[in-house]
């Protein structure tokens, strides 16, 4: 595992597996954990979900190229026990009242609001994010122009506290604000969601990639705490984290 942290800096990333990463971090540490793991989606059976990610998700001749990214093979069953397991460790590490949003797609939106219930938390509701025309219109079928994010407290929320109005539904084309990451989210999306947590508050992300919600977060004025296993990745998030500071500070 490498940890990159400097104290006179905002945020500290680790490059390593995020259960592993997790399982080291102090209890109630942080406000939300807002992530985007790898949805082990795009495709009916086994050998299909095994596809390079580029394959699944990519449409090559319309989109940038970027790595494949770790992590998205596993089947509903493999993936409904393993974001138990992470799902339980951001609950220790959440304080009582803080935030999960958890990004999915519809095929695995039952298992992943299975995970999160099993994994201790309060289920709240779903976020949509609608990707508005940024996606292939398909004959004879419906768009597939949303996103969901599962959104859960651990136990009851203080809407005392940060009583802010939130968009339950957030449109944003997928390539505003640039991309970094091959299914990377773009940046106005984030900055909407960081909103959830209070001013001053900590984010986590186990699944950071490229760190687009560390960006929003900083930019938010929010501390932020990222994990990534991917080396590429892992050495993108650092520079975009360092670049926001720059410009924070600037
Ligand atoms: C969907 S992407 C996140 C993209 C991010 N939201 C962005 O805007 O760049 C999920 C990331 O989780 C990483 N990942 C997969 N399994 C992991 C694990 N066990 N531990 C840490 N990171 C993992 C992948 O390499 C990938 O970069």
């Amino acid at each position: 595992m490498t940890t990159r942290h400097t104290t006179a800096l905002p945020y500290v990333i680790h490059r390593g597996d995020a259960l592993r990463i997790l399982r080291e971090l102090p209890d109630a540490a942080v406000d939300a954990v807002i992530t985007d793991p790898p949805y082990c989606s795009g495709a009916q059976t086994m050998a299909g979900r095994a596809r390079p990610t580029g394959d699944k998700y990519i449409n090559k001749s319309t989109q940038t190229q970027f790595p494949d990214f770790e992590g998205d093979f596993r089947d509903q069953r493999g993936f409904l026990a393993w974001a138990s397991l992470w799902l339980s460790e951001c609950h220790r590490v959440t304080r009582p009242g803080g935030h999960l949003l958890a990004f999915i797609d519809w095929r695995m939106l039952p298992t992943m609001t299975d995970a999160v219930q099993v994994a201790g938390w309060v289920w709240q509701g779903i976020v949509v994010w609608d990707k508005t025309n940024g996606c292939r219109p398909q004959r004879g079928r419906f768009r597939s122009q949303s996103e969901y994010v599962v959104w859960a407290s651990r136990g009851a929320i203080d809407t005392a506290t940060h009583p802010v109005v939130l968009p339950g539904v957030i449109p944003v084309h997928p390539s505003r604000g640039g991309k970094h990451h091959q299914v990377g989210k773009p940046e106005p999306l984030m900055d909407q969601l960081v909103g959830i947590v209070p001013p001053g508050g900590t984010v986590l992300d186990p699944f950071m990639g490229s760190a687009t919600t560390g960006v929003a977060a900083l930019r938010a004025g929010l501390q932020f705490v990222g994990a990534e296993l991917s080396a590429g990745y892992f050495a993108t998030a650092e520079q975009r984290l360092a670049a926001t500071c720059k410009g924070i500070q600037r």
